[in-house]
């Protein structure tokens, strides 16, 4: 690009501008004119109508619109997150938290997908492009891919419940840091409380490590059975490559497959797949 502004009547300049934006992580248009959403948040805003908890414990109401420091945004989470009673109520919360940075970029929250009585759940890392616009977690590729795994073991998303680390997508889709998972990870845990699966499956590093508290790689601990403690459960959770590496490692499948039998095995003798 030679100088200034590339002009939109030349379409080898357009294609460079649109490129340049993709390689950015600008890869959706969500308005037709330019729309400063950070100017947006800084507003006042209307506050949320979230159902109201009750009894002795119950939280102060959360009025913050500003970026929240991370002590802050812990304790919040904390509060918000132990208050729900089920999980519309935790999505409630969620959708009004304001202590992670990636809902200013985000074009609604993820939270989750499938059966929420299911004995199965999984959780990824984070939403992508595709989760983003559409509000469920795994509906892109690498979604498509989960659906034919969870077929080859005689699963859908009737058996199953999906969610993700972090709900809301990171910009570029570049891995969650580890300040927004912890942000996060009080509605995490809370949802895997009121899921309450007989088997969690945790899909990738960012999961598995989030969830497990574990620092080895995924390659190291793929395929093996850890315990997840909840408030009231060990449950018997499995680390699996996830669908999306498996989409640009395709010869790894094979090992995605092994873990899927292990997977099978344990669903039958706890009896997970009926709801
Ligand atoms: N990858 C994830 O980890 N989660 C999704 O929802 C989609 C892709």
């Amino acid at each position: 690009m030679s100088s200034g502004n590339p002009s939109f009547e030349d379409p080898k300049a357009l294609a460079w501008l649109l490129r340049w934006y993709a390689e950015a992580g600008v890869d959706v248009a969500l308005d037709p004119e330019p729309h400063d959403r950070f100017a947006d948040r800084a507003m006042p805003r209307k506050p949320v109508d979230i159902p109201k908890p009750q009894g002795p414990e119950a939280p102060k109401a959360q009025a913050a619109t500003v970026p929240l420091s991370s002590e802050a945004a812990a304790q919040s989470a904390a509060e918000a997150a132990a208050s729900a009673r089920t999980l519309d109520e935790l999505r409630a919360r969620l959708d009004a938290f304001e202590g992670c940075a990636l809902k200013a970029t985000a074009t609604q929250l993820v939270f989750a997908d499938g059966n929420p009585r299911a004995k199965i759940m999984f959780v990824g890392e984070a939403p992508g492009a595709d989760e983003d616009r559409q509000g469920l977690p795994f509906v892109g590729r690498a979604g498509q891919l989960l659906d034919k795994m969870l077929a080859s073991i005689g699963l859908d998303r009737r058996h199953v419940y999906i969610a993700n680390v972090v709900p809301w997508r990171p910009p570029g889709n570049r891995t969650p840091t580890p300040i927004e998972t912890a942000a996060c990870l009080p509605f995490m845990r809370r949802q895997i409380e009121l899921v309450s699966p007989k088997v969690l499956v945790c899909l990738g590093a960012a999961a598995s490590q989030t969830l497990l508290g574990i620092r080895d790689g995924i390659m190291r601990i793929r395929g093996r059975w850890f315990e997840y403690h909840s408030a009231e459960a060990k449950i018997p959770t499995l680390a699996m490559l996830h669908p999306a590496y498996l989409l640009r490692q395709p010869s790894h499948k094979k090992f995605a497959w092994q873990d899927l039998r292990e997977l099978a095995k344990i669903i039958e003798k706890v009896g997970a797949r009926e709801n």
